[in-house]
Order: C-alpha cells, then structure tokens, then sequence
C-alpha cells in the first residue's frame, strides 16, 4: 500500500511541497540543447516537456501512439506560445518491446544531428496495474515496461550519449524515474526468490506471486521500481570513463506523490482505494508541473552528484543516508548482482543490438 507513505514519511515536506512548487532554472538555460522525454503523453513527461520547450530546449516526446503524441505536440505548442524558440517533435516507442526501442533509437539517431547533440534524455514511461497480465516477452508487464525496458532503453541511450563525451563541453544527462516505493519491498523475500527456479525475475513475474493482498493497490510496482534502482546503479557505473569521471551523468529521481494519469487502476478497485486514493490526492499530490520541476532540477544536476537518487521531501542528506541504509546493506548487493545478471542475460538474448555494447564494456 506503498501510496500512502505520504502520511508516513516527512508529511509537512510533502505538505509544502503539495503547495509552493521548487522554482524553474532562469529563462533559456536549455537554449538550443536536445531532450529527449520517453513517455510524455500525459502527467510528469508531458508536464516536463513543457518546461523544457519554455526553458528553450528542442523536445522529442514518445508515445506508444502516434495520435496521442500528436495531442501532446499540441499541448506543448499551446502552453509554449509563439514565444517558444525550440522544435517539438514526436518518435513511436513502447518500452514494452524490445524491437520497438531499437528501432526508436535507429529513428532517435537519425532526427538529431549526432550522438553529441542529444543534451538530456528521461527515461520516464512508466505504469502501475493492478491486474496480472503478460507482457509480448513472457514477463509480467509491470516489470516488463518499468523495470526491463526501461533497463534496456537507459542501456541503448548510454551506449550512444557516452561515446560522444569529448564532443561536448560537458556531459550529457541520463534520468530515470524512481520512486520512494523501491524502499519497500522485503529483501529477505526476494534474495528466497532469487534461489528457486528461473530466479528472481521469474518469480516476481509469476502469477502464482502476484500480491493478492485486498488493500494491494499497486502488486509489483514497488519491486519494479526497486529492480530498475539496481540496475540504474550498474548503468551509474557503466556510465564512468576510465579515469572515474562519468561520460554521461545517470540519476533517479522521485517526485513524491503528483496527480497524473499513474493512479487511474488504483481508484477502479473498490470503494477503500477510491477513498484512499482521494485523500491521498487531496492532501498530498502537487500537480504534474509542479512535480515536473523535479525531473529539469535533476537534469541539471553536476557530475560530482551522479549517480545519486534525488528526492524532494528528504535533503541530500538524507536522501543519501537513506539510499545507504537500504541499498548499501550486503544482502542488497547480493539481491542487485543477481537481478542484473538476470536482465542482462534476458536482454542479451534477444536484443543483438545490445550485445555488442555490452561486450565492449558498452
Ligand atoms: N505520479 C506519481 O506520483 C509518481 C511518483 C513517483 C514516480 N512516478 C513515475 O513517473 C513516471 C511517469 O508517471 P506519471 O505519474 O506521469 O504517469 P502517467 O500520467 O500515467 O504517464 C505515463 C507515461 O508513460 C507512458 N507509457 C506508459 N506505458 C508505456 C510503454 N509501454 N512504453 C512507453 N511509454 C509508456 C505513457 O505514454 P503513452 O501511453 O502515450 O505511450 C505516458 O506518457 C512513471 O515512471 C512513474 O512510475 C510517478
């Protein structure tokens, strides 16, 4: 019942931040730069688009639908106005498929000018359901959009941003959406998991393990987000040039709670996680351009913070010693080892174009 932590944790933050937004950089700081926002058809990337187009930057959004990104072309023009100086355009990507990612990054590589030109990208698609299905590649696709192919798009992205690093004044940026909720799940179920057969990934993709809890309101979101956290911090590190320096400089981000189109499966399940989710809402959720504002500060993050997980309701700090009390503890690194072992091998077998750039150290 990850969703309502907003009572729990750092509840005035959370409050303040519900009403007064964290202010947008100056006017023009993404002059003329490329960002790239995977999955910004409605909420956080549709929001973020708009303040990227308004801070200067051209804009390439992604849909699974080309209809929807054209809504969402339109939106950005009209909430940009004719004062807008950078291009908006739209590119077909299901984080679902493998073949739809590599054929996106084909299509991604040849609208902009080189692999030196793409400034940001945000791997932000994202979603919560709250029925057991199967997604194309035999995974539960809770974990198959959040968790494999988002892993998949941050690795196809790296591998064509970081070898552009001594084309550019400094290094890109590669951000992903976390979410308070990998904090959640129970290590020591998942390290059990990771030893029967098919291992972890099998397991929590299995309908047999599907949380059946009635105030479940979002089964294997939170282990989703959780698994996609480990294998960020092994693209943080593949993300490093020989001496240390990241080439391109990885974050997560989570935004707290915002009223998006995310929760729309949690509100149809009965009346206790419609009332819930309203309350949730109600009290806590800052709009998606509020919450937006949080993905441009982390795309501006300098290289000494990569790798970090950013978070608005904690200090660095905190967010720091938090990530080190969770993650930092060795069955998390056992847990993480496995998992990404797990997906690489899942992603090496069937997608030949990662292959190659994972052999060569990407
Ligand atoms: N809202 C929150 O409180 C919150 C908090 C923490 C983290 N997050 C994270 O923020 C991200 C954005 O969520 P949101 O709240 O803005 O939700 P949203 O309003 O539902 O937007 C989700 C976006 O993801 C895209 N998407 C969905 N499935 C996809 C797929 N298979 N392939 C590619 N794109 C896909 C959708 O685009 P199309 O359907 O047009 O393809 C849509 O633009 C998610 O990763 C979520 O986990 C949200």
């Amino acid at each position: 019942m990850g969703y309502l932590d907003a009572f729990f944790e750092a509840p005035l933050t959370r409050l303040v931040g519900r009403y007064v937004p964290v202010p947008l950089p100056a006017e023009g700081t993404f002059a003329g730069q490329n960002v790239l926002i995977v999955g910004a058809t409605s909420g956080l990337g549709l929001a973020a688009a708009v303040h990227f187009a308004t801070l200067g930057a051209n804009v390439i959004i992604t849909s699974r639908v080309a209809s929807r990104a054209d809504e969402a072309k339109r939106h950005i023009e009209e909430a940009t106005g004719p004062s807008r100086k950078g291009d908006i355009s739209c590119l077909e990507l299901d984080l679902e498929r493998y073949d739809s990612c590599t054929s996106f990054m084909a299509k991604l590589k040849s609208s902009v000018p080189g692999p030196a030109a793409l400034d940001v990208a945000i791997v932000n698609g994202g979603i919560v359901n709250n029925t057991w299905e199967e997604g194309p590649h035999g995974w539960e696709r809770t974990i198959q959009i959040n968790t494999i192919g988002s892993t998949l798009m941050g690795l196809l992205l790296l591998g064509w941003m970081r070898g552009a690093r001594d084309l550019r004044p400094s290094p890109a940026h590669l951000v992903f959406l976390s979410s308070r909720e990998c904090f959640d799940p129970d290590l020591d179920e998942l390290t059990k998991w990771s030893q029967r057969e098919g291992g972890v990934l099998r397991q929590v993709c299995s309908k047999k393990n599907w949380p059946g809890h009635w105030w479940d309101a979002e089964p294997n979101y939170a282990v989703s987000k959780l698994l996609l956290m480990f294998t960020i911090d092994e693209i943080s590190r593949l993300a490093r040039g020989p001496d240390g320096d990241p080439l391109v400089v990885v974050n997560s981000v989570c935004p707290g709670m915002v009223n998006t189109q995310i929760g729309r499966n949690i509100a149809a399940r009965s009346w206790f996680h419609a009332l819930c989710t309203w309350l949730v809402l109600f009290i806590t959720a800052k709009t998606a351009d509020s919450g937006a504002r949080l993905l441009i500060m982390t795309a501006l993050k300098p290289k000494e913070n990569h790798g970090e997980y950013c978070n608005f309701f904690l200090t660095p700090d905190q967010s720091r010693r938090k990530v080190a009390g969770y993650f930092g503890r060795e069955k998390a690194k056992a847990l993480q080892r496995v998992v990404w072992k797990e997906v690489i091998d899942e992603l090496k077998a069937n997608v030949p174009e990662l292959q190659a750039g994972l052999d060569g150290g990407l």
